[in-house]
C-alpha cells in the first residue's frame, strides 16, 4: 500500500468548503478523469481500470450508483454505492444486506474543502428513497474518514465480519447510519 494512500490526518480546522461544487451521477465521458484519480491513488492498468469505469456507468440503476464531484468542468471526486445481499451462502458473514458507500476518493490538491462529505451526503440522498440504513466499510487505521463520517452521524457496527470480494488484509470496521 502507498504511504499516502490514505490522508494524513490533521485536525487544523481551518475549513474553506469550496463554493459552486456539484455533486451528480457520472455519466459516459467521465471515465479518463475517474481512471486518472484511481490510478492516481491506487495505481493499476489504465485501460483495465477505464473498462471498470464505464461498466459501472452504464449499470447506474436501483443497486449502484456511482457520483462524481464536478467543479469548474473537472471531476475532483467520486465515490460509489451499492446494494450488498450479504447472504451467508456466499461468504458473507455478520453483515447487514444494504446499502453501501465504497471507495471514496477526492483529488489531493482538493482536500478538506468539504467535498469528501458533499459525496457521502450526495450518496445517501440517493439511497434514502429506497431504505432507512446505510452501510460503509472503513479501515480502521483511516482516521481522517472515520471522523468525517462520525461528524455525519454514522455509528460503529463491528468489525468482527466477513467480506468475501475483499482482497486485501486490512483490518476494516462497518459503520452504520439510520436515514
Ligand atoms: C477521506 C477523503 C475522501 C476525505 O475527503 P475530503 O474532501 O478531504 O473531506 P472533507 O473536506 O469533506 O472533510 C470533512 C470532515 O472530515 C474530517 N477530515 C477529512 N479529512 C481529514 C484529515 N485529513 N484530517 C482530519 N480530519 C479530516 C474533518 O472533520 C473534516 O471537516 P473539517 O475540515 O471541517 O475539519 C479524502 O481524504 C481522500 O480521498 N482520501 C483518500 C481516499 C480514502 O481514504 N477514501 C476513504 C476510504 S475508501
Amino acid at each position: 500500500m502507498k504511504p499516502n494512500k490514505y490522508s494524513e490526518f490533521n485536525e487544523s480546522n481551518s475549513k474553506d468548503n469550496l463554493k459552486g461544487v456539484e455533486f451528480r451521477l457520472a455519466r459516459l465521458g467521465d471515465e479518463n478523469a475517474l481512471t486518472q484519480i484511481h490510478i492516481n491513488r491506487d495505481g493499476g492498468d489504465k485501460e483495465s481500470v477505464k473498462k471498470i469505469f464505464s461498466n459501472e456507468i452504464k449499470a447506474i440503476g436501483e443497486s449502484s450508483a456511482l457520483f462524481v464531484a464536478e467543479y469548474k468542468s473537472q471531476i475532483v471526486g467520486f465515490g460509489r454505492s451499492r446494494f450488498i445481499e450479504a447472504d451467508e451462502e456466499l461468504g458473507y458473514r455478520n453483515m447487514p444486506s444494504g446499502y453501501y458507500l465504497l471507495g471514496v476518493i477526492v483529488k489531493e490538491e482538493f482536500r478538506r474543502k468539504g467535498i469528501g462529505e458533499g459525496l457521502v451526503k450526495a450518496r445517501i440522498d440517493h439511497i434514502k428513497s429506497q431504505a432507512k440504513q446505510v452501510y460503509t466499510f472503513v479501515d480502521e487505521v483511516n482516521k481522517s474518514m472515520i471522523l468525517l463520517l462520525t461528524k455525519i452521524g454514522f455509528l460503529r457496527l463491528t468489525d468482527d465480519f466477513t467480506y468475501p470480494r475483499s482482497k486485501e488484509k486490512k483490518k476494516m470496521v462497518i459503520f452504520e447510519l439510520n436515514i
